[in-house]
């Protein structure tokens, strides 16, 4: 099943309790939240207190909670992962190069009771991945370099979610796929196409006054058939 997270990291930041209430009730997912820590990225977002403050407001109308998938571009790692987990995120995902001992932060993180992520920057290999594999619940690959939203999509990020599903799919473990970075109504479907599972979008949906059109209209994409290729 396909998923579609929108990034608060173009929300109004003056309401973001309301704009996540918003992007829910317009069909969000999950919650993606950007950390920053202008040391690993060469920007400064929020933290645990922001995520424990909208905690809360991540549930459906009908009372169905939607997971908090927090994305930490933060070095060094561990401390806040532990930070993130007791502020209530349900995933918690940080980049292995960020991290000095990247198979004791999965541990970490799953001991916490969250749902573990390695995320990929455009130019950095999957070769961690064949030896943590059986610990991660998520793999992210970044179709932009992480620090902004609102950047074009790196296609390279293709091939290298093509090279992930595959690891995935002979692993024969439930990992989600997910990619952040440039994604909208007229791409995602080649993302889709290339294996992945989970779509973050920042811009595209809080640039727009309608989110549910812009969610709809990402929906419509992934349900239309697979073109065939050549
Ligand atoms: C970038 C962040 C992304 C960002 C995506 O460092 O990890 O989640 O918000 O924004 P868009 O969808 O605008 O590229
Ligand atoms: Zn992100």
């Amino acid at each position: 099943m396909y998923r579609i997270a929108p990034s608060i990291l173009s929300a109004d930041f003056a309401r973001l309790g309301d704009e996540v209430r918003a992007v829910i009730a317009a069909g969000a997912d999950w919650i993606h939240f950007d950390v920053m820590d202008n040391h690993y990225v060469p920007n400064l977002t929020i933290g645990p207190m922001v995520a424990a403050a909208l905690k809360p407001h991540c549930v459906k109308a009908d009372g169905t909670k939607v997971p908090l998938d927090v994305h930490l571009m933060v070095q060094p790692v561990d401390a806040l992962a532990t930070a993130f987990a007791d502020a209530g995120a349900d995933l918690i995902s940080f980049h292995p190069d960020a991290s000095t001992h990247v198979d004791r932060t999965l541990q970490l993180i799953r001991a916490k009771g969250c749902a573990a992520g390695l995320v990929f920057n455009p130019a950095t290999p999957l070769d961690v991945l064949e030896w943590v594999i059986d610990k991660v619940d998520l793999v992210l690959i970044m179709s932009v370099n992480p620090g902004f939203g609102g950047q074009s999509f790196i296609d390279s990020a293709l091939r290298k979610t093509e090279r992930a599903r595959r690891l995935i799919d002979a692993s024969g473990r439930d990992i989600r796929l997910e990619v952040d970075g440039g994604i909208k109504a007229d791409n995602v479907r080649r993302v889709a196409d290339a294996g992945a599972d989970t779509f973050v979008a920042g811009s595209a949906i809080f640039g727009q006054k309608d989110y549910r059109a812009v969610i709809d209209a990402m929906r419509t994409a992934l349900a239309a058939p697979r073109a065939l290729s050549a």
